[in-house]
Order: C-alpha cells, then structure tokens, then sequence
C-alpha cells in the first residue's frame, strides 16, 4: 500500500513540473495522498480520540502554508509565501481555464492582424496558427478527461454523496499525465501569449506607427477589436444616461454607492442645479430628507488618483482623478438618475456637471467627458479595490488560516475547503504577472503602478469584516431604502440567507452549545491567525454558535457570491474601452460647455490599453468553474469532501441548501423580468464556490 501511495505522489509530483517555469513546483512538499482514501468521519478536536493525528496533519499543512508579508509588488499583505503542491489547480480548472484563454487568444490575435496596416504581421499569423493547434490539442484533452475510467468517475454529474472512489493506479497515471500535459499546453500558450505582446511592444517602439489600429479616430476602431467575439450590448449605450446610473444598481461594481443626507463641503450643488440635473419635479432639501440621494465619492483612490497625468511608454500620458457622482431616486421612481459630477475632490478647480437636457448641445460633449472621467474613477476602483483587494486578497487569508489551523478532519476544514480551492494560485498569478510595472494591469490602468500597488494595500488592511457582512453593508450604506431597485442588493441578500442557512444547519450537527465553541482550539488557533496575522479588521472570536455561523457564512459569501458579483460583470461591462476603462489620455474637462465628439474622443485609452483591457478581463470573466452547491475535493477524481452521511443525505442540510439554490434561480429569473436589464451575475448557476479566476 505504502509503495502504492509513493508512486502515486510521485506521479502527483510529476505533473507540476510544467509550472516549474512560473516557478511553482520548487515550492512543492507534502504532496497529497489522492483521494482514494475513504475520509474518516468529522470530530471537533476536543472529541477526537486520536488528537496526536490530527496534530501530525497540521505540523505537514504549516509546513506547507507558510505566511509571508513580502508578496512582490504588494508588500504588506499578508498571504501565502509559495503555492502548496495540494493548491495546484485540478485538470477540470485547468481545463476550463484553457477553453476560455485560448479561445480569447485565438480571436484577438486574428483580429489585430488585420488592422495593423503594411506592418510584419507574419509573427501574429504565426502566433495565430499556433494558437489554433493548441486548441485543437485541448480538444483531445477534453475527451480524455470524461473517458476517465470509461466515464465511471462521472465527471460532469454531481458528487453529491459520493464520499470515495476505488481508482484504479492505472486511472490515476492516466488522471496525473493528462494534469502534466494540460499544465504544459497552458504554459506554451502564455509564453505564446506574451510573445504577442512583445511584437505589439516593438511595433509601437519602432516610431513605424501601428497603422490605422493605433488612432482614435471613432468607434469603428475599438468595435473592431472584438474580432469575431460579440460587442457587448454597451457598446450601443456608450452615452446613455440611464445606463451609466444602472452601474450603480446592477453594474460592475455597486460597492461605493452610498445614501448622503447632507452634501459634503468639497461638493457644492446648489437647490437650482439638482433640479436641473435630476429633471423631474424635485428639490434637493426634500431628496435628502427623504433619503433618496445617493453618491459615489472616489477620495479613496487616493495616490492612484494624482490629478496629475502619468506618463507611460506603452500608453503616453494618462490621466486619472476622484471624481464625485451624485444620484438620486426622483419622487415615486425607482432607477437611480445621474444628476451631476465633479470630476476632481477640489470643487475650486474642477467645475460641477449637472446633467443637460437631451437637446442641449451646448453641453451634450462636456456631459460625455465627465462621465467618461467618472467612469475611469469607478474602473479603477473595481478591480484594485473591490475585486483584487477586498476580494481575492481577503480570501486569501481565510484559505492560509484554515489550512494551517483546522485538521483536515475537522467538520469546518470539510465545509469551508471547497470555499478556498484555487484562491492561492490565481493571486501568485495576480501578484507575478499582473501587477508588475510594464505588464498586464499597468498596460490599462492611469495611475503610476507603484502607487497603485500601495493603495491596494491599504485598501485591503481597511477592509472591515463586520462592516462588510451583507446586512450590515446594506444597512451602513442606506441601500435598505424600499423605493430603491437594487439587484444586487436583493440577489445578494438571497444568497447570503440560503449560505447561513445551509451553514447554520451544517455546524450545529457538531456544535450543540456555546461551549463547544469556545472550546475548539483549532477554530480558536484559526481566529488568532486571522486577527493577528491575516491582519483583519472587525474580525473577533466567536463565542457562540450563531456568532460562527455569521462568520463561516461571510467567509463562504466573499469567497464565492461577492467575488462572483465583482468578476464577472468584467466581460459585459468593463472590456469595452468606450464605455469605461482604467484610463483617459487627456484630462478631464474644465469647461462645462463648447466641446466636441474629437475633444471625448481623446480622453479615450490608446488602441494598445483598448486591447490588453479586452483581452485580459474577457479571459478573466469567462472561467466558471464549481458552481455554489457543488463541493468537491481538488483531488482527482474529486468527490464531495463530505463525510459524513447525515450532510448529503435526502433530507440533509446539503440537499435542502441545492434545492433552496434551484428556488433563488427561478426567483431570480422571475426578479429579472421588471427589472431595467436583467441582473444575472447572482444566478446561482454562476456563482462558483471559491475565487478561482
Ligand atoms: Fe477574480
């Protein structure tokens, strides 16, 4: 038995060796035992019989989950050091993560090789058709995949009871090859890839000009980067009004929207122009009173807002301020509307726009560049702020705690585990390819990426755990109004009751009182480390059972719904350069009247910002993988990490949270019928269980 273990860790082992070159596999130890081991029954540890065991297993995952605050390029967070053997991606990640790269890459780069005029475009053919071979080769891994054991291990069905599988060594070699290859594939297409980039680099450093790609001289221009793929429904909305007040009920992010009852100082609207702007027959005293004036004050950018522009080599000057957006509900309505916008914190220097009137040409351009300046503000807010600092970087400290702290037969670690998959790779990804200077994120955000690194940090060392627990936020921010219509607020709300729910059934099979709680000294060991060193604010020890089931279910809804909800509206709303972008390549205006299509035009991201936006969030927002409700292991062949049978029997907590899933869609989809565009991004069904991508 013990020869058969070592050949199959071995084999485990093996399969890393294509992520030596991202400089994975030297971080490997304790390498997994697979799953085929039947698991043993869950235990506290203050029952466990044989605490010498479950001690042993957490001397290995410390050795392997090691702390560190010296993550490149975001000092100061607290996150894992390395990526563990056992937090390697599984196959089915790696393939679905490939289907949706390489079907990106295939289409971006025939479409660029069109439009780059009379220039050596043979180096992106060539890249083109290589692309294409690999596909086809994924093809073929695909099919392996499901005829896995001749289709026993049901790879597309659910697990829901299967706890253990008999695997066959000659099932595992097979499962380990296909891992190895699919992980070789993947990394030929990134070095694929950022030959691309390389050749776009060059083209633009020749001074050779990239042709009619590389100006802006209208729409046609950025449509056309979309290839074959569809021009999301934006793009037909780039100036619409109401669409722009949308993001703040079912848009790309909804996090900064808040009720004001006072305006504050630096923000001087006057009776006279909130009438003007909200153009419907209302005062500002009466709105505010009633509650029905919300704002989105960007002061927290901070540095990466300088006001000033920030010169790039790739992408000239570019610009990047905090503005302020006032919205309000107009009396008996319940979609917000835009009603002004101060494109900078200083209203000394930077003018208010209320908004004009349809056929008030006058204005109409000096309007579009605000919004476009305001825009910019919420962009960059999403995806340093909302999604990668208060998202996949506070996950991370939940999934480094409780793999360092909580035995692997402990009922939370077989709860929450599922919760955790995949979160530490894709931010070493995030933290060694994205962020540094000259790659991904500076290529399409404004400010100087140095800068932009600090204010992550600091946004995510203020993140309050209390504060951000889905009723406390929507209360804290005055979204509770009943007059407003808040998808995300109503889908969110769904989700987190079904996740405390399920939670709250689950931990009380092993929690029956307070004591047992207090007296479990890994979740005790778990909350030191979160407190102390996951460095988390508004975080405290439960002393109760209801007290654990808030803080497992907020742990379980950031990890999945709130990710889920900050993700993926990437691919609708946030790839299309027109309608929003991380910059602008002119300043805001300063003159509220007498602009032009040419003068918006210019605020507009270059061709190569439009492209690498494009590219890198469709990739981003189109891995689904492990919808909520589906809990698996990450060891193939990936059966339900529950071992327990009153878990996932016919009338277990597991059956009843599916069923109340299946329930919220319908729901859902009914919710989506009246509302100003439907609201999907809560569906249930595209809600994966961790943050992953
Ligand atoms: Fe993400």
């Amino acid at each position: 038995m013990s020869e058969t273990i070592n050949r199959r860790q071995l084999l485990r082992a093996a399969a890393m060796l294509p992520l030596v070159g991202a400089g994975l596999a030297s971080v490997a130890n304790a390498a997994p035992a697979g799953a085929d081991a039947p698991p043993a029954l869950p235990l506290l540890p203050q029952f466990d019989p044989a605490p010498w065991a479950r001690q042993a297993a957490l001397v290995g995952k410390k050795g392997a989950y090691v702390w560190t605050e010296n993550v490149p390029f975001l000092p100061g967070i607290p996150a894992a050091n390395f990526v563990p053997l056992d937090a390697i991606p599984t196959i089915e990640w790696w393939l679905t993560a490939a289907d949706a790269f390489f079907t990106i890459g295939i289409d971006v780069v025939s479409a660029l090789i069109p439009v780059l005029n009379a220039m050596n475009t043979s180096t992106l053919a060539d890249a083109r058709n290589q692309m294409v071979g690999q596909k086809q080769e994924l093809a073929q891994y695909h099919i392996r995949f499901k005829n896995l054991g001749n289709g026993k291990y049901n790879m597309d069905g659910p697990r829901l009871g299967i706890v253990h599988y008999d695997v066959t060594d000659q099932d595992m070699a097979e499962a380990t090859l296909l891992q190895a290859e699919v992980g070789r594939l993947f990394n030929e297409f990134w070095l694929l890839l950022g030959n691309v980039r390389q050749n776009l680099m060059e083209l633009i450093g020749s001074q050779q000009g990239i042709g009619n790609f590389g100006s802006k001289q209208g729409l046609a221009e950025y449509n056309a980067i979309f290839g074959t793929m569809p021009i999301p429904d934006v793009a037909s909305n780039v100036h619409d009004d109401k669409t722009f007040a949308w993001m703040q009920q079912g848009g790309f992010d909804t996090n900064v929207l808040r009720q004001v009852r006072e305006l504050p100082a630096n923000f001087p609207l006057t009776d006279a122009q909130y009438r003007e702007g909200i153009q419907a027959d209302d005062g500002l005293a009466a709105a505010l009173a009633a509650g029905r004036v919300y704002m989105c004050d960007y002061v927290g950018l901070g540095k990466m807002a300088s006001e000033q522009a920030t010169y790039k080599v790739l992408l000239g000057d570019t610009w990047h301020t905090a503005p302020i957006v006032l919205y309000a509900l107009p009396p008996g309505k319940g979609d917000l509307e835009v009603v002004a916008i101060q494109c900078g914190q200083n209203s000394g220097t930077s003018p208010m726009f209320v908004r004009p009137r349809p056929d008030d040409k006058d204005r109409y351009w000096g309007w579009q560049m605000a919004k476009t300046s305001a825009m910019t503000a919420a962009w960059n807010y999403h995806e340093m702020f909302s999604h990668l600092g208060m998202s996949h970087l506070i996950s991370e400290v939940f999934t480094v705690s409780l793999n360092r702290t909580i035995a692997p037969n402990h009922p939370l670690y077989q709860l929450m585990s599922p919760h955790a998959e995949g979160d530490i790779f894709i931010n070493f990804l995030a933290a060694t390819i994205i962020m540094p200077p000259k790659s991904f994120a500076d290529d399409i955000v404004g400010g100087e990426i140095n800068l932009v690194c600090e204010e992550v940090v600091n946004q995510r060392l203020a993140w309050n755990f209390h504060d951000r627990m889905i009723p406390n936020d929507i209360a804290r921010r005055g979204l509770n109004n009943p007059q407003l219509d808040h998808p995300v607020r109503d889908d969110s709300t769904r989700i987190w009751n079904a996740l405390h729910d399920w939670i709250d059934d689950y931990v009380r099979l092993y929690y029956h009182n307070d004591g047992d709680v207090t007296g479990d000294q890994e979740l005790t060991d778990y909350c030191n480390e979160v407190i102390n060193i996951g460095k988390m604010k508004g975080f405290s020890r439960p002393q109760t059972v209801s007290q654990l089931v808030d803080l497992l279910t907020m742990v379980a809804y950031t990890a999945s719904a709130y990710h889920a909800s900050v993700n993926f509206p990437q691919a609708e709303f946030m790839t299309y350069a027109p309608f929003g972008s991380g910059t602008t390549t002119a300043p805001p205006p300063t003159e509220i009247r007498g602009h032009t299509e040419a003068d918006w035009l210019r605020m507009l991201p270059g061709m190569f910002s439009a492209v690498a936006q494009f590219t890198f969030l469709h990739q981003l927002a189109t891995v689904y993988y492990r919808p909520l409700g589906d809990y698996r292991t990450n060891a193939f062949p990936f059966p339900t990490p529950f071992s327990d049978p009153r878990v996932f029997g016919p009338d277990g907590p597991l059956t009843k949270f599916r069923n109340r899933l299946d329930q919220i869609e319908a729901e859902i989809n009914e919710a989506n019928r009246s509302r100003f565009q439907p609201y999907e991004f809560l569906l249930p069904k595209n809600i994966p269980t961790s943050t992953n991508i």
